[in-house]
């Protein structure tokens, strides 16, 4: 289930708001120019299909997104517990930082946490199968997927130099909850 919970950032212990409703994550991450939505599946996927097979079923949608973004492509990643990286990948991820385009995930398989911080408030943002978030450039943000990180995501962007993490160096990201 996708939940939101927001906390002023000086303020981990007391969330303002958590939720579960989607039109409500939606209607609040809108307000802070975060696109939300969820994509319903056009087929079953397995974890274990190709690449190809995943992107050839999102086309349709991907399509749309690219064309509204003006994107260049999408492709896929996946992350399971046994990965040999997967705590090395976890963790690159962790402290907060921006990146000079938006972040763009769909999940389509498990979950992650997108963590949003702006205007004195934090967003944790768990997106389960079946959500696309964007997060815009220069928003400052930090993503975990939990210590058994576990999902299967397209990314759609124009240049993987995006994908770059500037970190702001501030060490917000262990004061709040983990995944
Ligand atoms: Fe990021």
């Amino acid at each position: 289930m996708s939940r939101l919970t927001i906390y002023r950032d000086d303020a981990p212990e007391t969330p303002l708001l958590r939720t579960e409703s989607a039109a409500t994550i939606t209607a609040e991450l809108s307000r802070i120019g975060v696109h939300f939505a969820r994509w319903d599946s056009p087929v079953t996927l397995s974890p274990e299909d190709a690449p190809e097979k995943i992107l050839a079923a999102y086309k349709p949608y991907l399509d749309e997104l690219i064309g509204a973004k003006g994107a260049g492509s999408a492709d896929v990643i996946k992350l399971t517990p046994d990965h040999p990286q997967a705590a090395a990948m976890r963790q690159k991820f962790l402290s907060e930082h921006t990146h000079t385009e938006d972040e763009v995930r769909f999940f389509v398989h498990g979950s992650g946490n997108f963590i949003l911080h702006l205007d004195g408030r934090v967003y944790d943002a768990h997106c389960t199968q079946g959500d696309l978030i964007s997060v815009p450039a220069g928003i400052r943000h930090w993503f975990d997927a939990g210590v058994e990180p576990f999902f299967t995501a397209l990314r759609v962007f124009t240049d993987t130099s995006g994908w770059v993490a500037h970190f702001t160096g501030d060490t917000i990201s262990e004061r709040f909850p983990a995944a």
